[in-house]
């Protein structure tokens, strides 16, 4: 993650238990910073938090955060109706994380 002065450009997180999230600076949209946060998430959940799978979901409309989620390497699980609309959601396991080592 790039770092600008004292000002925090990218947030990324695992929450929700199994969930990783991410948001920028509106300021600097579209300028590959979410993917370049991000790009650790996955890994850092299976061996830090030794989680067995995450998952990360957005609007359908999300297309930016579902971009992300594809840039990772997550596959898409489905779609879902959450807070009423609808919603896609990725995953991406352990396993398929190491065997593409
Ligand atoms: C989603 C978000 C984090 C993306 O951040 P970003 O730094 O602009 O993303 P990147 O620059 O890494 O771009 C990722 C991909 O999205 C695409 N993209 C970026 N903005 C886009 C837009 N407005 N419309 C369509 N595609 C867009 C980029 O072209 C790139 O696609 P590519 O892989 O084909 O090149 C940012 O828009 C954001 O903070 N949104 C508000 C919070 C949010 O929605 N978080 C997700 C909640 S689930």
């Amino acid at each position: 993650m790039r770092i600008e002065t004292e000002r925090l450009l990218a947030w990324t997180a695992t929450v929700c238990r199994d969930e990783i999230g991410w948001a920028i600076d509106p300021a600097r949209w579209g300028e590959g910073l979410a993917t370049e946060a991000a790009a650790a998430a996955p890994r850092d959940t299976f061996e830090r938090v030794r989680l067995e799978r995450v998952v990360s979901f957005t609007s359908l409309a999300n297309i930016a955060s579902t971009r992300v989620m594809e840039r990772l390497g997550l596959e898409r699980g489905g779609t879902t109706e959450w807070a009423g609309s609808e919603h896609v959601w990725y995953t991406v396991s352990a396993q398929r994380e190491h065997v593409s080592d």
